[in-house]
């Protein structure tokens, strides 16, 4: 297991879209068990592969409480999403400090593999729902602040890249 080191935006890296996982193997599983100590390292409820520069299609969330509820998507697929939307104030660990509000579907119903292969579906709302909009979107390439406006998104990339010129 391994803490890994978690690509900022702007890092263009953040934009490439991921392959699909062809291989459930043990590479697969060490990497979801890297991606799964970094998010709970960070802290954070949601890590996708894209963001520790992995471009398969692989992410982790758990939004529980306690921090004990691990969930492993593999080939996330977004195949129903409701037609209410809901405004969530989302954050990244990519984007460190900054929360912005974001509409997206209320619920969404996601097909997946686990680490193993197996498929399954799971119907989710509230945060869950959110979390897995944002990491999906990331193995796409996309990052959360570009829902945001033209303006909003320059203030950002000018405080990210300031922050990443100042030392530690
Ligand atoms: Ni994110």
């Amino acid at each position: 297991m391994a803490v890994l080191n978690i690509l900022r935006y702007p890092d263009p890296r953040l934009h490439r879209v991921a392959r699909p996982v062809e291989s459930f193997d043990d590479r697969l599983r060490a990497l979801v068990s890297d991606l799964a100590e970094t998010m709970y390292q960070a802290p954070g409820v949601g890590l996708a592969a894209t963001q520790v520069d992995v471009h398969e299609r692989v992410i982790v969330i758990d939004v529980s409480d306690a921090r004990d509820q691990l969930q492993v998507f593999v080939n996330p697929q977004i195949i129903e999403s409701s037609d209410d939307r809901k405004v969530y104030e989302e954050g990244c660990l990519s984007v460190p400090g900054i929360y912005e509000e974001v509409e997206r579907p209320d619920r969404v119903k996601v097909r997946a593999c686990d680490a193993s292969g197996a498929t399954f579906e799971i119907d989710a709302d509230g945060l869950l729902a959110v979390c897995l909009q944002h990491e999906i979107d990331h193995l796409d390439g996309r990052v959360f602040v570009q829902y945001l406006s033209r303006l909003k998104q320059g203030r950002i990339r000018a405080k990210m890249l300031k922050v990443e010129r100042e030392p530690a």
